[in-house]
């Protein structure tokens, strides 16, 4: 043991005794207000203990005196925000259409709801901004298989298309030309190098000219003379370069042989009469037209 009251001579300060083979530990105690705030604050713990949950038992925990729990304060917050909405649901549910959109506050109560609606129930099929896939259309363009009119929108979404869920779902459907047996392999080759000649491509001007007669035999009631489809129909358009299903010509010739016949499901059943206006209206946001 060395001298306790050594004083080292580099720094001048006080060494607490201890020597390991000639080096001594300096004595540098902690600062006496550090000290002080370190006491405070176990007490203030001990007193947070207390006042506020804290001690996990083994399947609940200590409530605290204050009975606070961040749950219930959630829970409270989520109740003023539902009543604060539910002012707006109501009136959402009574006006028509039209009326909302004319009240710029509802409107943009109906276009947030719908687009979070949307993310919810739509996006898996059309796609999260609503850009679509083969089979499904895209609802951005002002292209429309059923009507781009909020109202037809409306009735597509609630209604659904070629369900069974829903008695005036929209339903009308393309025969399978060559599985019927209505035109043969070439007769099908013809219409769709007149299809594609509609949308200005195709290459084999023969063939879409017979394809010409055969399309006005079988195709004109709904795809309409020019290709300009049919909404009461959901014929779409083909004399543009917009497809549903795909407009190279083996995809045509399948649309043609086959049909296809996609179904959407009847969201008036699913979703209550406030979503369906707000999705209707936010849909015709991102690209109706009349
Ligand atoms: C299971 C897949 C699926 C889901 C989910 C779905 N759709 Fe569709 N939707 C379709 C298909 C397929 C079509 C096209 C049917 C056809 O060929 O006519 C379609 C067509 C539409 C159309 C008509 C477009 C037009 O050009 O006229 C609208 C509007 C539409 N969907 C809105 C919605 C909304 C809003 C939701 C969510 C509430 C939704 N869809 C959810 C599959 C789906
Ligand atoms: C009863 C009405 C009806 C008739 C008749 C009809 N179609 Fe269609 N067509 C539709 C519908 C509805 C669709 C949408 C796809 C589906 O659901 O089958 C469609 C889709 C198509 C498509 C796909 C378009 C795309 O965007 O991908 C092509 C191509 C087409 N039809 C060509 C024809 C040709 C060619 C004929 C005549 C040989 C014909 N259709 C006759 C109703 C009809």
């Amino acid at each position: 043991m060395a001298d306790k009251h050594h004083i080292d001579e580099v720094t001048g300060t006080e060494t607490t005794g201890h020597e390991w083979d000639g080096i001594r530990e300096l004595n540098t105690p902690l600062p006496r207000w550090w000290l002080w705030i370190l006491y405070a604050s176990i007490i203030w713990s001990f007193g947070y203990y207390i006042a506020y949950p804290a001690i996990p038992l083994v399947s609940s925990y200590t409530k605290g005196m204050l009975g606070y729990s961040s749950r219930a304060e959630v829970a409270k917050d989520m109740k003023a925000a539902k009543a604060a909405q539910q002012v707006h649901l109501d009136k959402l549910e009574k006006a028509s259409l039209e009326e909302i959109r004319t009240d710029p506050e509802l409107l943009e109560f109906a276009l947030a709801g719908g687009r979070a609606a949307f993310n919810i129930n739509c996006s898996q099929c059309h796609g999260s901004g609503a850009q679509g896939f083969k089979g499904y259309p895209n609802l951005n363009d002002d292209e429309w298989l059923w009507g781009g009119s909020v109202e037809a929108i409306h009735f597509t979404i609630s209604k659904g298309i070629r369900n069974d869920q829903s008695d005036e779902a929209r339903a009308s459907a393309m025969p399978a030309f060559l599985k019927d047996e209505t035109l043969d392999k070439a007769g099908v080759n013809d219409v769709a190098e007149y299809v594609l000649a509609l949308s200005g491509g195709g290459s084999d001007a023969e063939a879409a000219n017979r394809g010409k007669a055969l399309y006005a035999e079988n195709c004109v009631d709904c795809h309409g003379e020019t290709g300009a489809g049919n909404t009461e129909l959901g014929a779409p358009a083909l004399n543009n370069p917009i497809w549903l299903y795909g407009g190279d010509k083996a995809t045509i010739v399948e649309t043609i042989s086959f049909s296809r016949g996609g179904v959407m499901p009847a969201w008036g059943n699913i979703l209550d009469v406030a979503t369906i206006k707000e999705l209707a209206i936010y849909i015709h946001s991102l690209g109706g037209g009349q």
